[in-house]
Order: C-alpha cells, then sequence, then structure tokens
C-alpha cells in the first residue's frame, strides 16, 4: 500500500478503471482445481482492485472530485448462480458491493463510484467459449463494449450494464425462473469443462 500511494502521490488521478480481471481455471467444480488458483483469482479480481481503489481515494478526496469504475460482471448481478464458476462469480459479486457502498460512501465528497457489470464481450477472456456464445447477438465486440462503457462513466447508479444488448438480456434473465437459469448455465459450464480444447483457451 505503502509504495502504491507513493506512486498515485504526484498524479492527478481523474478517473480510475479497475479492469484487470481473470476467470482462469475456468470452468470445473470447485474440487478439482488447485486452491492456489482460487487464491490468485481473489488476489486479481478483488484484492488488487481494492487496494488500487483504496490508493487512489485520497487525492480524489482532497480534490473533492473523480470516478472510480470498477468491472464486475452479470454473472453475478443478473445471474442467480454461475456454478462450475463459481469462484468467478463471488469474486464479481464482491466487485459489485465494494462500488456499490463506495457509491453511497463517496457521493457527498464528489466522487462517482461505479460497477459496471457486462455480460459477454468477444475479449481472449471468452476464447473457450462455444461458437453459439461467442456468435449470439448478445455477444458485443471490445469495440463498441469500450465506446459505450467510457459513455457511462459518471453517470448513472451504481451498478450499470452499458452496453444495450446486455441490457437487453438482463430484462430477458429477468422474466426467466431462476431454476431454469440454474439449470442453463450449469448445462453449458458442464459442456466447456468437459472440452479440453476449451479449458486450454480459458487459460
Ligand atoms: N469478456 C467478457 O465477456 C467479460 C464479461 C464480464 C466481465 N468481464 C470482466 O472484464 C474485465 C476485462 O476482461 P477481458 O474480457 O478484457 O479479459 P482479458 O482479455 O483476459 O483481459 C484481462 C485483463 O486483465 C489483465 N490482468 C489479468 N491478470 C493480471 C494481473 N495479475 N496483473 C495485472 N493485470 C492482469 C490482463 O493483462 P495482460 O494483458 O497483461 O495479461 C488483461 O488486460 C475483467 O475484469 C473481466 O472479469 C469480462
Amino acid at each position: 500500500m505503502a509504495a502504491l500511494r507513493e506512486a498515485v502521490e504526484e498524479v492527478d488521478v481523474g478517473v480510475l478503471v479497475n479492469n484487470a480481471g481473470v476467470v482462469k481455471p475456468g470452468a470445473m467444480f470447485l474440487h478439482e482445481a488447485d486452491v492456489e488458483a482460487w487464491v490468485r483469482m481473489i488476489r486479481v479480481n478483488d484484492l488488487a482492485l481494492t487496494k488500487v481503489t483504496a490508493a487512489v481515494l485520497p487525492g480524489m478526496v482532497e480534490r473533492r472530485r473523480g470516478a472510480v469504475v470498477n468491472i464486475g460482471s452479470a454473472s453475478s448481478e443478473a445471474m442467480p448462480s454461475f456454478p462450475l464458476c463459481t469462484m468467478y462469480g463471488a469474486t464479481k459479486r464482491y466487485v459489485a458491493k465494494f462500488s456499490r457502498s463506495l457509491h453511497v460512501e463517496y457521493a457527498s465528497k464528489g466522487i462517482h463510484v461505479q460497477c459496471q457489470a457486462p455480460f459477454f464481450v468477444a475479449t481472449r477472456m471468452v476464447a473457450g467459449l462455444d461458437e453459439d456464445m461467442r456468435l449470439s447477438p448478445f455477444t458485443v465486440s471490445p469495440d463498441a463494449y469500450a465506446r459505450a462503457a467510457v459513455g457511462w462513466i459518471g453517470h448513472g447508479g451504481a451498478l450499470c450494464s452499458p452496453s444495450v444488448r446486455h441490457r437487453l438480456l438482463w430484462c430477458l434473465t429477468a422474466a426467466v425462473p431462476e431454476s431454469v437459469l440454474d439449470w442453463f448455465v450449469l448445462r453449458s459450464h458442464l459442456a466447456i469443462s468437459k472440452l479440453p480444447k476449451r479449458i486450454e483457451a480459458w487459460e
């Protein structure tokens, strides 16, 4: 923390985007992965984001302005469960709760904290998904997603999903019974977990 605080001390950080994240080791039963893999995931998805935010906030508080954008995931906010990617969904739930609470905590200090929760974006992270998912009309390109995401910084509530396609999918999932979503995600992730080639791509 000391090194981080020192590094940002002289910099006027206006906008912090905590984007780094990992899904590795991908879809598998919790007991099948080395526990170190889950620790690594928590370190990148939650601990790093917390530390960097804590390091940048003092300067923003002093200047009474700033925006913090934390990239969460619809997997934890729009879906009732995320079986076989349990740890990923759980780490992203942390991101959402962390952001929503900071949004309230820092609003009076002129700092806008937000969690952006996308569904699928066709990045390296989802290279292991099957064709149907990658080519789905609800999967957006990184460029399109980034354009939409930038437009939401400093606007809207504590939790948002910048892509119109993702918001549409969010509405559709809200209309589906939770048991059906549970079944669908489990089935999809089981299929991914059984294909060695795809697991490699996720890694
Ligand atoms: N793609 C999706 O469908 C999707 C959906 C929901 C949420 N998200 C979230 O969106 C964010 C961006 O993911 P992406 O889709 O762009 O995935 P990506 O293509 O795999 O990119 C992940 C990014 O995280 C960085 N990163 C990973 N581990 C790191 C570490 N230990 N230290 C520093 N940087 C590290 C990577 O840096 P390097 O390039 O240097 O490895 C890369 O820039 C993540 O938080 C992800 O969870 C993605």
